[in-house]
């Protein structure tokens, strides 16, 4: 169990981590940060005292600190619109920014086109964890994924271990997913990996795909698993498109406890995370979906694969496709 854990952003993923903190007992306390209600200088000054008192963090967190008694959980859980409740946290995940959403005709961004609006956002949340927690385990979801992630090492240049984005733990569950359901087995007898970057040319790992420890080839013929794999990549987007009024939560929050679980209980479990590359796979100084063993130092080992040269070359296209939005980061934080 550790002492604190702070969560940026008091969304749904936000909203969905705090509960499960609380419920899995995985820290003694939780404190979530989220600025919204913005006090808007334009309103009347009646309203702007009504939306200076209000808090979206401190409602969120005091609605499940009540129900702590239910749980016969002594966690310790309250929010706040400054950074002040990421106070003195070793673990810190990372939800801020804007999320996917469909438009009126139905379309919707690419996690691409959040980027300029995000990075605002997480450059406030960079100053937020130097001040508050500069020691932080920090696990990043907010997306453009693989950028943000860069912009945090950017900004506040932590131990390579001590930084990870959650992708590939949501990318590969999908994945295993749609083999189970295709292959009509239980979730539970299906492994598989999806690496590089957390956008459409994110790479399903076909060899990585198991079930019950056998090759998936013996279950699914070769159309089907394209089919799949082309799911795999667009499985955020159908999310989007289908609520209407936001991004996944559930799952997003889930996969990102996996992660802060293993290092939490120093569990050395091997997992596809986003993490920094000085050579591996013969990438330099950018973040992106590779298997990890994360421990309680955070990132323990990152694990190199032997990939077929198709995936090699599926693995190169998306690390350029990082690249290019690591490029627009580095143009517009000059
Ligand atoms: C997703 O793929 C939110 O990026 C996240 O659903």
């Amino acid at each position: 169990m550790l002492n604190k854990i702070g969560v940026i952003g008091g969304g749904n993923i936000g909203g969905v981590l705090v509960q499960e903190i609380v419920r899995r007992g995985l820290a003694r306390e939780v404190g979530l940060v989220d600025p919204a209600p913005f006090v808007n200088p334009n309103d009347p000054p009646e309203r702007q005292a009504t939306a200076a008192k209000q808090t979206i963090a401190g409602g969120k967190c005091l609605d499940i600190a009540e129900a702590t008694p239910v749980l016969r959980m002594d966690v310790r859980c309250y929010g706040s619109k400054d950074y002040s409740a990421l106070a003195g946290a070793e673990m810190v995940i990372n939800t801020a920014g804007v999320p996917r959403k469909a438009r009126p005709d139905g379309t919707f961004p690419s996690r691409e086109e959040l980027l300029s609006i995000n990075l605002k956002v997480t450059k406030q949340v960079a100053d937020g964890i130097e001040a508050q927690c500069p020691d932080a385990m920090i696990i990043s979801i907010a997306n453009p994924l693989d950028a943000i992630v860069y912009t945090l090492d950017n900004c506040l240049n932590p131990a390579k271990n001590k930084l990870v984005g959650m992708a590939g733990v949501l990318d590969s569950a999908r994945y295993c997913y749609f083999v189970a359901e295709a292959a009509n087995v239980s979730v539970d007898n299906v492994n598989a990996m999806v690496l590089g970057g957390h956008g459409d040319t994110m790479v399903p790992i076909r060899s990585s795909c198991l079930i019950a420890g056998i090759p998936v080839e013996k279950f699914l013929d070769a159309e089907t698993l394209a089919a799949i794999e082309t799911r795999t990549r667009k499985a955020g987007g159908e999310v989007v498109g289908l609520l209407g009024i936001g991004s996944a939560f559930a799952s997003p929050a889930w996969s990102a406890l996996e992660m802060a679980e293993a290092i939490a209980y120093d569990k050395r479990k091997i997992m596809p995370v986003c993490a920094k590359l000085e050579g591996e796979y013969g990438v330099n100084g950018l973040f992106v979906g590779v298997p990890a063993m994360l421990g309680k130092n955070g990132i323990e080992e990152v694990i190199e694969l032997d990939l077929t040269d198709e995936e090699k070359a599926a693995f190169a296209n998306s690390v350029n496709a990082v690249q290019k939005t690591c490029n627009s980061v580095d143009e517009m934080l000059g």
